[in-house]
């Protein structure tokens, strides 16, 4: 039976367009999507939207026009966007849709029938951005927000509860027992003592105070709030309590590896608020929520209402897919914030596609033309610089894998363009253009050349979840037939013994980095 892997990312408010801050989780998940797809799994990729809520009726009564007509509008934009990001979602989820609200109905009657939902009152502070109710100790020094930092305001209304308490126990043994489930650790350590050890209040479930919402069936006064409704859609997306279950057996089940990514502000309601629903309804945990953090600008943190948002449309439409892709899976480390600068955009897409990866390519090519009219041939001639070359091709399978396995990767991806280094550097050290002078190097020069383009199939083959052009671009050149780009054909070198090249276009063709800086600089 094939290993089975389901992947989401948060579903994304479409009070406005996206921006890169969201391109960037979605392409982390795409290359992890890809990569497990590469290594054999049944992967299951899910993204979508969250469209209820009382931000969302605001936007849309200020814009004039009725909430579902808006969400219409931005989703339909969002689903464009992924498309060109060449995103691999296997699903995409509007929390609009009757397959999600029948089923968040159904899961919310199954919480009041157990007796983890009551009904009562709610006073409290509501933050209207961040639609979350916040008790007065957990208010910023100036009575803000402790989220966003916005002013609060007094709320009292007739609502439901989730009785949270009753859960946390089994929540902290979850912990315990999954050491790897909330990474990285330093969230899990501010889970504990933020909100757990100080005891786990009841949370509110329902609203009175707005209509765009799922109603309780039981009680149709009541919206259900909007973070309940939005986590159910990783289960409800599956068919959960729907008439077609398929998929949610084939990948809720215990065999599964399960991962979510989500942005480091909304850590507490995957791990908090979200598995003490799963405990609620007797349902598996995921194994591991990654908490990445924020691409941030000179200015703070991205913002649609800060109007600060570089727009991925317009990085891909000037430089492409994969430029974008590189920046974003390479520059900014899982977990911690990374800041944005057209300088670090431009200068790291010239420096690994352009330099490193793009002329290792060109110069291979050039000279298996040059020297050998296209075709390159396996003998038994060596170089002392050879063994350090496969030691390296072998490490840097080893440490890829690894970090893929671990979801780093932006190390999986400096793993790879460090053996890119040492391709180049075999360049410099065997001189091939040295060993073409001499005819008794024939051999020689020969075997240096099929070195560099089967190190090149390794590459590429590693590239596959990474960069989509650039891999293919490879595969291309070196006129790799299908059964030489497959994953398990990477552990051998000499898995092909004759390398034909066909010379096309650049990898990638070097920016020039004051025009580009400025343009960035302008906006775009
Ligand atoms: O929170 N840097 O939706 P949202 C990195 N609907 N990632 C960023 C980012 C940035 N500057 N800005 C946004 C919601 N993100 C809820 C989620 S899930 C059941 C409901 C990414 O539109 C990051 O993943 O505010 C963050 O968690 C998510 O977008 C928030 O998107
Ligand atoms: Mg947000």
């Amino acid at each position: 039976m094939k290993k089975k892997f389901y992947i989401t990312t948060p579903i994304y408010y479409p009070s406005d367009n996206l921006h890169i801050g969201h391109a960037y989780t979605t392409i982390i998940a795409d290359c992890l999507a890809r990569y497990k797809r590469m290594r054999g799994y049944d992967v299951h990729f899910l993204t979508g939207t969250d469209e209820h809520g009382e931000k969302i009726e605001r936007v849309a009564k200020e814009k004039g026009v009725a909430p579902i007509e808006y969400v219409d509008m931005i989703v339909g934009n969002i689903q464009k966007l992924w498309k060109e990001l060449e995103i691999s979602n296997d699903d995409f989820i509007r929390t609009t849709e009757p397959r999600h609200t029948k089923a968040v109905q159904k899961i919310f009657t199954k919480l009041l029938e157990n007796g983890d939902i009551y009904k009562g009152e709610y006073r409290g502070k509501y933050c209207v951005h961040d639609e979350a109710f916040w008790t007065e100790a957990q208010l910023d020094e100036d009575g803000n927000c402790p989220d966003c930092h916005r002013p609060v305001e007094d709320r009292v209304e007739e609502s439901y509860f989730f009785e949270m308490s009753k859960y946390a126990d089994q929540l902290v043994d979850y912990y315990n027992s999954h050491p790897e489930f909330i990474e990285p650790e330093s969230r899990k350590n501010e889970m504990l003592s933020n909100f757990i050890n100080p005891g786990l209040e009841d949370l509110s479930v329902s609203r009175t105070g707005f209509k765009w919402g799922i109603p309780i069936l039981e009680d149709p006064a009541h919206v259900i709030y909007v973070w309940i409704d939005a986590l159910a859609n990783y289960i409800t997306s599956l068919g959960y309590l729907s008439d077609d279950e398929t998929n949610f057996e084939k990948y809720w089940s215990e065999d599964v590896e399960i991962l979510q990514l989500v942005g480091k502000e909304i850590v507490r309601f995957h791990t908090i608020y979200w598995p003490i629903m799963l405990l609620a309804l007797g349902l598996r945990l995921p194994d591991k929520v990654y908490a990445h953090g924020w691409l941030i600008m000179k200015d703070g943190k991205m913002s649609k209402s800060k109007g600060n948002v570089v727009k991925p449309e317009s990085l891909m439409a000037r430089y492409g897919n994969d430029a974008l892709r590189h920046y974003v899976l390479s520059q900014v480390v899982l977990g911690s914030d990374g800041v944005y600068t057209p300088e670090l955009f431009v200068s790291c897409v010239n420096t690994d596609l352009a330099n490193n990866l793009g002329n290792l390519l060109n110069r291979t090519v050039a000279m298996v033309e040059k020297y050998f009219d296209k075709t390159v041939r396996k003998n038994d001639a060596t170089t002392e610089f050879d063994q350090a070359l496969f030691a390296t091709a072998e490490t840097t399978i080893k440490e890829y894998e690894s970090q893929m396995d671990k979801y780093h990767i932006d190390k999986a991806s400096s793993a790879i363009f460090d053996y890119v280094s040492h391709l180049n550097k075999y360049i410099d050290e065997t001189q091939p253009w040295v060993l073409a002078k001499d005819e008794s190097k024939k051999a020689e020069l020969e075997m240096v050349l099929l070195n560099l383009c089967l190190g090149l199939r390794q590459v590429g083959i590693m590239l596959q979840p990474f960069l989509l052009d650039a891999s293919q671009t490879i595969f291309k050149q070196l006129k790799l037939v299908a059964a030489n780009q497959e994953y398990d054909s990477i552990y051998n070198f000499y898995d092909v013994d004759v390398i034909s090249v066909a010379k096309g276009e650049a990898i990638f063709n070097r920016l020039d980095v004051e025009k580009e800086v400025a343009i960035l600089q302008e906006g775009m």
